[in-house]
């Protein structure tokens, strides 16, 4: 049976987050809920997101999750710019290797399926969240990118790692590079997302899937997502937030955050950072 939404009531005056359960499913549905901020993931979402997947993982009448955003405009515009604007590097690296362990990575690592509901833009660490899910549905009104580089970062909630792995090396750099964003029809074509499907219809498809697993055994679920998953992410993610947070240091971060904040476009200058050498990476 179906239940009514109820808000997560962690934050005093933050709340971000609503859930609900379907038993006849065996499913929790998760709602990021800062429509105002395009669902953007400030502190509050990710501590909120970490407490609500432990709830879920835990809780025995739950086979699988399904993880969506408020409203029709965004699942998930990204982080919230305004959170790190002034952050420094090791701010920069906290907020990345966080986010990871206590969200992406554990997504990624649960011990149930875990379906991305795309409901409207899936950008940055957005599309980063839905990376992370075992299956992702999008709605026709979808628009997926990776534009952390055209604001002076880049994808530092496994973006680089996830996304080739998805839709291949090189689909993954034009995306990451560009900052691109496509639709849900490209996103398709590509092997981004499982299935495009009239917004109406987004959840209905995603119960459906959902619904598929109860005729299989939790155990096998567990140890078949622990499998798919075992190759391993720990060198490429631990690079990808040394970078995350090198950038933050950079005048052109300043600059493209800056620029979006403002409303008006970037002035980059030549690249700053390591021009004389190549990255070393440990
Ligand atoms: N962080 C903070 N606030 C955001 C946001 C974000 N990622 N995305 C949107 N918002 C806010 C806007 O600032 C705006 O707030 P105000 O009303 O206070 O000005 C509100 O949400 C509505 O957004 P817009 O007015 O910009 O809506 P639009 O329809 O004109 O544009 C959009 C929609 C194209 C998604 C645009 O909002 C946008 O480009 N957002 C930023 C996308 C982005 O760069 N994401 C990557 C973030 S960095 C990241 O994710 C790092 C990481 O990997 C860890």
């Amino acid at each position: 049976m179906e239940q009514a939404w109820e808000l997560l009531n962690n934050f005093k005056d933050q709340q971000t987050i609503c859930y609900k359960y379907d038993l006849d499913v065996k499913v929790g549905i998760i709602k990021i809920q800062r429509p105002k901020h395009l669902n953007a993931l400030n502190k509050y979402v990710i501590s909120d997101l970490e407490f609500i997947l432990e709830k879920m993982e835990q809780d025995k009448r739950v086979r699988s999750i399904i993880i969506t955003g408020e409203g029709e405009k965004a699942f998930v515009a990204g982080a919230d710019i305004k959170e790190f604007q002034n952050f420094d590097y090791n701010e920069a690296h906290t907020l990345s290797k966080e986010g990871k362990e206590k969200v992406f990575n554990k997504i990624e690592q649960l011990n149930k399926p875990v379906i991305a509901a795309i409901n409207g833009y899936a950008l940055g660490g957005g599309l980063e969240l839905a990376l992370s899910c075992h299956i992702r549905v999008a709605s026709e009104k979808a628009q997926l990118g990776l534009p952390e580089c055209t604001i002076g970062v880049l994808p530092g909630y496994g973006g680089t790692q996830r996304l080739p792995k998805i839709v291949g090396q090189g689909h993954a750099m034009e995306m990451i590079l560009t900052g691109k964003m496509i639709d849900s029809y490209e996103a398709h074509r590509i092997g981004l997302i499982n299935y495009n499907v009239p917004s109406e219809k987004l959840l209905i498809k995603c119960l459906e899937i959902a619904k598929s697993f109860i005729k299989t055994s939790p155990d096998s679920l567990r140890l078949a997502i622990n499998s798919v998953n075992n190759s391993s992410l720990e060198k490429g993610d631990k690079i990808e937030s040394q970078n995350f947070a090198k950038l933050f240091k950079t005048q052109n971060f300043k600059e493209g955050v800056a620029a979006f904040l403002e409303k008006r476009k970037a002035n980059y200058q030549t690249l700053s950072i390591n021009s004389q050498s190549r990255e070393k990476n440990k």
